[in-house]
């Protein structure tokens, strides 16, 4: 298989469209069996559930070239679990996990030439999503559905790499408590998009939003989970039941402690307490790990040891790790990573 031409080693995070996707329709109760198509196009209703009430979900996952040349995934049956738990949620029909790692298998492998190389420093990130198709006007989720996948190959999602986040304390709340903020649903990134267009404009990378209940304790950004490190080398993420179970960050969390030999702990993350850390990163599938060197609360700056050059040296140790293991130069934990 011959590889598309394209620049791999200076991708931003961006969509080029790619040859197939799948496609899969819900009628009368029941999926049809999907299939892969070269239509990019989605034709649906002008009163479609999506269109009007939102009922929309989503993954994100990224197809690699391992080292000696196979094309794999991460962890695939984790964003078919979490899907599930997301349809759930918005009461829309599950897309099994079962015919979800499936369905990415098939259009990944029917989309290799555009997976990039190794160590081109780019990979295909991977969209399943669902939404409610059929019309609706009263309040109420949507009869049919459709699931599809594309893929897009991206660089880093932040531009400059590994050079380090300066992050400010949002004053918008991104979820409510017993809200959706647990789930991969659309509504959640529209209720961002204020927010960190007004970063931007003040100069900022990202959002670090907090419990809308208290405000004191650390959730996460708009787009992936927070790690710290403490001075003593202990790997802290926060913990909370409005955040997104990022399979990365559950991931790291298990590198840590079996590849690393260091303590991990899942808890709760006071504001108070962000001083006292030696590194920060963000983590998930499009941020993988990156770095942040500085939050700033509302003029006041907490500067990590780690400083504003370079990525601290236990995130860089996890990033390795962790990148190893999905490149396949490292052994992988039973599952992690599946070849399509
Ligand atoms: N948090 C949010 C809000 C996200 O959108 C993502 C991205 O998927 C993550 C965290 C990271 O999750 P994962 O590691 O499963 O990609
Ligand atoms: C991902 O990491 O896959 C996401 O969905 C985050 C998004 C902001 C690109």
């Amino acid at each position: 298989m011959e590889k598309k031409s394209i620049d791999w080693e200076n991708l931003g995070f961006g969509y080029i469209k790619t040859d197939y996707r799948f496609v899969s329709n819900y009628k009368n109760g029941a999926w049809d069996e999907g299939s892969l198509t070269e239509d990019a196009n989605v034709v649906i209703s002008e009163c479609a559930g999506v269109l009007q009430y939102a009922q929309t979900i989503f993954e994100g996952m990224k197809a690699y070239t391992t080292a000696d040349g196979r094309i794999v995934t991460f962890r695939p049956d984790l964003n078919g679990e979490r899907m599930e738990q997301s349809a759930e949620r918005l009461e829309m029909p599950a897309f099994p996990k079962d015919k979800f790692v499936e369905a990415v298998r098939r259009t990944v492998k029917a989309n290799a030439a555009y997976v990039p190389p190794y160590g081109s420093g780019a990979t295909l990130y991977v969209r399943p999503y669902m939404f409610g198709s059929s019309p609706v006007i009263g309040v109420k989720p949507a009869d049919e559905y459709q699931f599809r996948i594309f893929t897009t190959p991206v660089g880093p999602y932040f531009k400059g790499g590994f050079k380090p986040l300066t992050i400010r304390i949002s004053d918008f709340d991104r979820a409510a408590p017993r809200g959706t903020g647990h789930i991969k649903a659309g509504l959640n990134y529209a209720m961002s998009l204020h927010a960190i267009v007004d970063a931007h404009n003040q100069g900022y990378d990202e959002n670090m939003y907090l419990d809308a209940a208290t405000r004191t304790r650390v959730e996460e950004t708009g787009g992936a989970n927070f790690l710290f490190v403490t001075k003593d080398g202990k790997v802290v993420t926060p913990k909370s039941d409005s955040i997104l179970p990022s399979i990365t960050r559950r991931s790291l969390i298990q590198v840590a402690r079996e590849y690393l030999g260091m303590e991990a702990e899942e808890r709760e993350v006071y504001v108070d307490e962000l001083k006292d850390f030696a590194e920060c990163g963000l983590c998930g599938t499009a941020a993988v790990i990156s770095p942040v060197g500085k939050v700033v609360d509302h003029g006041k700056e907490i500067c990590f040891p780690s400083g504003m050059t370079e990525i601290g040296p236990v995130t860089k140790k996890l990033y390795d790790t962790l990148t190893g293991i999905q490149m396949g130069t490292i052994k992988a934990p039973e599952g992690w990573v599946v070849e399509v």
